[in-house]
């Protein structure tokens, strides 16, 4: 499926080209369980500080080391291994593995990759302000061609160091329901799209024949929308979707009746047990397109914790190792990352041709002199490696990079997607750019956005970001 433009970029940019004319037991959560047995835990710890402190003042005969070995409680910081969340192995049917004491949230996906990977961020985001336990779904192929086979998480994310960081167990939707079910499960799930995309239906999403699902939406109130009803913006608040997960607020949300699935026409109240949504992409707590900015709270909650998969993380080390020839023994040299988007950008240039609408290299190099100088009055390093990468197919522009003494990785003399898959590609270039001592990207595009967050808050690197969209966008 094509990425859509309206998911590709912010509204901004529409402004700015107008501008360049030119839970357990049952009530409670597994992760409220959770919560529960650590302030239990806390709870003891008290009352044995104020016991031991009657004790002292009654007998006075307790000394600092036996006080000290009392106060120790043992710390609790695991979460439980995710699994103990669901009854077994994969199921026919997905409820047949859902434990009656835990409570669970999911949503879909349709954005393309990077949007999708924010989308799921979004998701962990309202599993913790719910409570819930989050059933993460698998990626599925959009630029690298729907005949892709879809992408679990945990093959792209450490899923367990980010259980550990969220303190919450994280559950794939391969986990939970057989791949290969032929099983259609019935389920009743909120729409928010048809809020903020006026008269659309519920966005679809091609994990729904994938996880053989039969949805009946309900509408969700118009509250949920984050901005003004007349203020022209798509995002969701993530902390009002947050309220239809409690009895309470959800009661008067259902003010209309379910639309019927598809499959077997039934209509199903949205299900408490396996909370959903069908899209979370456009959503925020505070401000719409909050990713941009470092106050992002999707993105220091969640985001931040999002580490790569160290398998693939690996993968991605080689590949920029013999793409700056570096010869075995030696360690990997620290280089500045470039991402520039050309592809479906070009639908934003009007009558500007490729050299007068995208960045030109010579500003690309202007941006990576500053990164240099950056990394060298704060760290002291000299970096003079650099790694481009772009979906620009143009071999001249890639003898243009050359010139500039950069490189890149050939993934076709790499044989990079006859070996791993068409996936490869693109999540090794997100990788390498996440692990440059700086960056240089493309405004606008998310996967550039990602990108710089992660050198930012991972690395404490040099980041800037390229103006492109008319002559001279990026002069400063
Ligand atoms: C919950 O499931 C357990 C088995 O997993 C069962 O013993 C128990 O009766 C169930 N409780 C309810 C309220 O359905
Ligand atoms: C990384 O992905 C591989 C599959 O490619 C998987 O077997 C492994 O468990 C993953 N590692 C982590 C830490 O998630
Ligand atoms: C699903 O079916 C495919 C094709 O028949 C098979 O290769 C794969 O191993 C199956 N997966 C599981 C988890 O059973
Ligand atoms: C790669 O490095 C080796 C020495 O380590 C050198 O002999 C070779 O010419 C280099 N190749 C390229 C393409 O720069
Ligand atoms: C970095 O480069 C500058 C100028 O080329 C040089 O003066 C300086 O000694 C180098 N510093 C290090 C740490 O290599």
């Amino acid at each position: 499926m094509a990425l859509t433009s309206d998911d590709a970029l912010p509204s901004r940019l529409y402004q700015y080209h107008d501008l360049s004319r030119p839970g357990r037991p049952s009530t409670r959560s597994g992760i409220s369980h959770y919560i529960f047995r650590r302030q239990f835990i806390a709870s003891c710890a008290a009352l044995a500080i104020v016991s031991v402190a009657a004790l002292a003042l009654l007998t006075l005969v307790t000394t600092p080391t036996q006080l000290q070995s009392f106060l120790t409680a043992a710390p609790v910081t695991e979460v439980e291994d995710a699994q103990s969340y669901l009854l077994g192995p994969p199921t026919q049917s997905l409820r047949d593995n859902l434990r009656n004491d835990t409570k669970y949230i999911t949503s879909w996906l349709n954005a393309g990759w990077t949007n999708d990977v924010m989308t799921i961020g979004n998701l962990l985001y309202l599993a913790l302000i719910t409570e819930r336990v989050p059933i993460v779904p698998s990626f599925i192929p959009s630029h690298i061609g729907p005949e892709a086979p879809t992408l679990p998480f945990g093959h792209v994310f450490d899923v367990p160091r980010l259980s550990k960081a969220l303190r919450i167990p994280v559950l794939e939707w391969d986990q939970v329901k057989d791949v290969n079910s032929s099983s259609l499960d019935e389920l009743g799930c909120w729409a928010v799209w048809p809020i903020v995309e006026q008269g659309a239906p519920p966005r679809d999403s091609s994990l729904i024949p994938k996880l053989n699902l039969d949805l009946s939406y309900t509408r969700a109130p118009d509250w949920v929308k984050l901005t003004a009803p007349d203020i022209n913006d798509k995002h969701v608040s993530l902390w009002s979707l947050a309220r239809l997960a409690y009895p309470e607020a959800r009661e008067t949300a259902i003010s209309q009746p379910p639309d019927p699935s598809p499959q077997h026409q039934v209509s199903l109240p949205p299900d408490d047990h396996l909370l959903c949504y069908d899209y979370l992409y456009y959503t925020a707590v505070t401000s719409a397109w909050e990713w941009n900015w470092d106050y992002s709270p999707v993105w220091r909650f969640v985001g931040k914790h999002m580490h790569w998969n160290a398998t693939l993380e690996k993968l991605a080390d080689e590949h920029a190792r013999r793409a700056m020839n570096i010869s075995d023994g030696e360690p990997t040299p620290p280089f500045i990352s470039i991402h520039m988007r050309h592809g479906d950008f070009r639908i934003y240039c009007n009558e500007f041709s490729d050299d007068q609408c995208f960045v030109p290299l010579p500003a690309v190099a202007r941006r990576v002199a500053e990164v240099q100088q950056e990394l060298f009055d704060k760290k002291g390093i000299n970096v003079s490696h650099v790694i481009m990468t772009s979906d620009e197919r143009d071999p001249n522009w890639w003898a243009e990079v050359r010139k500039y003494g950069w490189t890149w990785v050939d993934y076709a003399a790499e044989r990079t997607v006859e070996k791993y898959g068409r996936w490869y590609p693109v999540l090794l270039d997100a990788i390498l750019q996440s692990r440059g001592a700086g960056f240089v990207g493309t405004e606008y595009s998310t996967m550039s956005l990602l990108a710089l967050r992660r050198v930012q808050d991972w690395d404490d690197g040099a980041v800037r970001m390229a103006k492109w969209g008319r002559p001279g966008a990026d002069d400063h």
